[in-house]
Parts: structure tokens; sequence; C-alpha cells
């Protein structure tokens, strides 16, 4: 049977978030300069998202480009904006007949001037789509994210429109960037590595994590199904002890 016919449609994910690593690794196993890999990882996008949306998942975020990725060089940080300026710019008709709405997380006034503008194009054009939802994260860090939010909250209760005693989990999931989006269910890495990177600390409070080998310029449509129904093997409990209901009997 292939991969996605062993996929319970009824026992999705809801959200799907993927940190999408290996990049510059798969460039070097080539001789090739690290953009390369850059260059190959949007084709891998393009496919996940397909994959995604033709099972029906509703949610996929997108780990596409770290606060701490600023730091890289100067020329690998320009080429990675030009790409994504230019993945918008190819995609966004696409993504948009495809039903599929756009959205980002981040500090996107971070960004040049032509990506932070064609990427507002582009959520603005798909804002009404009602099918998946794909978030990328750009200039995005959990940490930046968990401190705005506090400066926020903080801001308020100087403000004395609520009082210490208001701050509960409910106020800090509004304060976050994510405040529409429901918790990831279930976080996949490529390449290996087994780290979170500072990525939805906040949110990850109860995902499975899914670890893969694969590199992101290698990752396909077949590998997502794969961690799909790995994750549909595993008993989820919230710290509770009854079993919630994603298990799934595979015949
Ligand atoms: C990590 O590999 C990957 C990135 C920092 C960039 C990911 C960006 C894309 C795939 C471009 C397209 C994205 C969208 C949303 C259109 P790495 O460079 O850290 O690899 P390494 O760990 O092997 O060095």
């Amino acid at each position: 049977m292939d991969l996605k016919q062993r996929i319970n449609t009824e026992r999705l994910p809801c959200h799907v978030a993927i940190i999408m690593d290996g990049n510059g690794r798969w460039a070097e196993q080539q001789g090739k300069e690290r953009i390369f890999g850059h260059e190959s990882g949007v084709e891998s996008v393009r496919d996940t998202v397909k994959a995604a949306a033709e099972i029906g998942i509703s949610y996929l975020t997108l780990f596409a480009f770290s606060t701490e990725n600023w730091c890289r060089p100067q020329k690998e940080v320009d080429t990675l904006m030009g790409l994504l300026t230019k993945a918008i710019d190819n995609e966004t008709l696409d993504l948009h007949k495809n039903n599929v709405r756009l959205q980002a997380i981040g500090d996107i006034d971070s960004l040049p001037f032509s990506c932070s503008k064609q990427l507002r194009e582009a959520i603005e054009l798909t804002s009404g789509n009602t099918g998946l939802t794909v978030n990328v994260a750009l200039s995005y860090s959990a940490r930046w994210e968990i401190t705005k939010a506090a400066r926020k909250i903080a801001r308020k209760v100087a403000e004395k429109r609520i009082d210490p005693e208001d701050v509960d989990q409910e106020l800090m999931n509004e304060a976050m960037e994510t405040a529409r989006l429901p918790d990831p269910d279930l976080l996949i890495r490529t390449s290996g590595e087994l780290r979170i990177s500072n990525f939805l600390l906040w949110q990850l409070a109860y995902t499975e994590l899914y670890f893969t080998p694969v590199l992101w310029p290698d990752f396909r449509k077949k590998h997502f199904y794969q961690a799909i129904i790995d994750y549909q093997r595993r008993e989820r409990r919230f710290g509770k002890v009854e079993c919630h209901a994603d298990e799934v009997k595979q015949a």
C-alpha cells in the first residue's frame, strides 16, 4: 500500500511545524556553495505544501529564517532574502489558485523592503482562502517572541488596563505571534539534528517531535507522509492518564 493511503485522514495533526535543516550540508556534500542547497530547498517547500494540502492538513508552519540567521555571512543572507522574495513572487498565484492562505510570524519589518512588501501583498491576496494555511516564520525566534509578548503585557499592566493577576496562559497565547493558530501537534526537523533551536518554545509544550536524518533539499512528499504515519502511531496524553485519540490501527 502506498504511504498516502496508510494515513488515517480522520486523525490528522491539525498543525504541523517544520524546522527545514540541512541545506548547507547537502550542498557541501556535492562540492557546491551553500546557497545551492537553499535553492534546492525551495523545491522541497513546494512538495511539502502540496503534500500537506492533498491530505487536508489545516496549518503548516515553516521555519525559513531565524533571528540568529542574520549572523550568517552577508552574501548568504542576501541570497536567502532574494530567494525568499523570488519564491513568494513565483508561488503566490499558484497558492491562491489552490485556496492556500499565506501567513507569517516573526519580525517582518526587519526584512528587506522588497521581501516584506511581496510577503504582505501575498498575505493580503490569500487572506480569504479557506484551505491549508502556510505560516512562514521569518526573522523569528521563540525567545524574541516571548520577550515581545511579555513587553506587550507589561505595557498593559503599566497602563492599568489589566491587573498582574489577570496574566494567565490565555493572555500569553494572545500576545504571541501565533495568536490565531492552534499549537502544533507535530514538529518535524530534518537533517538529523535533535534540537528545537529557539523555535515555538511556548507552543511546543505538548507537541509530538519527529526527527529525520533526511536533509531538507531531499525532503519530499513521501517523507512528510512517513512523519504523519509515525505521529498517528503515538498516544498523546497531554500530561494526563487517559489516552487522546491519535493512535491509529494500521491494517
Ligand atoms: C537551514 O539549512 C535552512 C535555512 C536557514 C533556510 C531555509 C530556507 C529555504 C528552504 C528557502 C525557501 C523557503 C520558503 C518558505 C520559500 P542550513 O543552512 O542551516 O543547513 P546546514 O545546517 O546544513 O548548514
